[in-house]
């Protein structure tokens, strides 16, 4: 990965090297279940663990007590919905979600949908933003759930929770928010959001893949979910499994250090971003920018360039610069992206989407480069393509 610029930062993130150092003692010398209670080692794992849910509660302005460590953000996903509806169905069976959100809520939501859950699907609009009002008109006597994610993954297009939070507590609905690419990148509090559930994720925020939480809520109101896994009743009956400590820990130092860096991370990541924004768009005429220009995570930019195709122009930089297709982000249907289509994205822009992702580690001179040998792949592409210039094609 030494020579390659990876600017594919919201799909993982690199280790920060402080973190693998919080890391090595439980994965080389500590490394005891956290369960074991009869000797020292078992202890000092139990702390570790302790010590790192107070630093990823922290983040996300919550109590120790109300986060449970999964495997990732698809899991706690799942757990929400499905370890929600198990204890809500026998009074209410209606979940809101919006097109946008990531495919373990949109594929959790059709599973129970499946299995008698009626479901309501919100639009958003050009900019991949659901309207509040739409979700005030979705509410029903049946709704036990909103889920609506904080941030998107392809379009980085940040959504009104926190107006989303006030209107479902006015309406007694329990509210979640999957925070997966917001946690670490942008200031996150469960008060402030008024949310119930919040998913996220180590790996989106410098910290190891594998290991992620769930906030639950426990007072005003105390939230029960069914767990999705039997077992062990670690994690207070929630999540059985023994627990990864080694990745706990990493999560608790990544949390500790977003907290420290965000606001200076934030301006940094959004300048280089601007900076790549306005260089690409400099040179290369009929490019569109995907998502919002201001609700957006500072280190998004989906672009779309007009006459190319976006898979063709990664081959040529493959080994070179790691970037990703929207496109890609289609649970491997090789359609064209879940998340465009939903904000209608004309056609022509549909498959020739880039996303670009800036992160702690980008540097200046890496966008340099990026921009001179995108240009110059794009402008060449676009020299053989019948759809180039864009009106040529209609
Ligand atoms: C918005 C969002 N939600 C959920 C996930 C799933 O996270 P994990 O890889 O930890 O299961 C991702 C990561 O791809 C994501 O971007």
């Amino acid at each position: 990965m030494n020579s390659m610029i990876y600017l594919d930062n919201q799909a993982t993130t690199r280790l920060d090297p402080l973190v693998l150092e919080a890391m090595l003692p439980f994965l080389k010398d500590d490394y005891a279940n956290a369960s074991s209670a009869s000797h020292d080692a078992g202890l000092r794992a139990a702390e570790a663990v302790e010590k790192a849910r107070c630093q990823t509660a922290r983040l996300i302005g919550a109590q120790p007590s109300e986060v449970f460590f999964t495997s990732g953000a698809t899991e706690s996903n799942n757990t929400v919905l499905k370890g929600l509806w198990e204890c809500r169905r026998a009074e209410r069976s209606h979940i809101i979600t919006q097109a946008t959100e990531h495919s373990s809520v949109l594929a959790a939501a059709r599973f129970l949908e499946n299995h008698g859950v009626r479901l309501t699907v919100l639009p958003v609009d050009g900019e991949g933003r659901v309207n509040p009002g739409d979700v005030h008109s979705a509410i029903t006597d049946e709704t036990f759930l909103i889920s609506i994610m904080l941030a998107n993954n392809e379009v980085g297009t940040i959504q009104p929770a926190s107006e989303i939070g006030r209107i479902a507590k006015q309406a007694g609905v329990f509210f979640h928010a999957d925070a997966s690419q917001a946690a670490g990148k942008i200031p996150l509090n469960v008060q402030e959001l008024q949310a119930d559930l919040l998913s996220w994720t180590a790996h989106k925020m410098y910290g190891p893949k594998g290991i992620g939480a769930l906030y639950v809520r426990r007072e005003k109101p105390h939230v029960r979910l069914q767990p999705l896994l039997h077992g062990g009743e670690q994690e207070r009956g929630l999540r059985s499994g023994t627990l990864n400590v080694p990745g706990i820990v990493g999560f608790g130092k990544a949390s500790e250090i977003a907290e420290a860096v965000l606001e200076d991370e934030q301006r940094r990541v959004r300048s280089l971003r601007e900076k790549l924004f306005k260089g690409l768009c400099e040179r290369l005429d009929f490019t569109r920018l995907n998502g919002h220009s201001t609700h957006r995570l500072p280190g998004n930019l989906n672009l779309s360039f007009a006459g190319i195709e976006a898979e063709a122009v990664l081959d040529e930089i493959r080994g070179e610069i790691a970037l990703s297709a929207s496109s890609a982000c289609s649970s491997g249907s090789g359609g064209a992206s879940h998340v465009l289509q939903a904000m209608n994205v004309p056609s022509g822009y549909l498959h020739q989407a880039l996303r670009f992702g800036i992160g702690r580690f980008t540097t200046a001179e890496e966008i340099d480069a990026v921009l001179e040998r995108l240009t110059e792949v794009i402008a060449r592409q676009r020299k053989s393509s019948p759809f180039y210039p864009p009106d040529a094609a209609l």
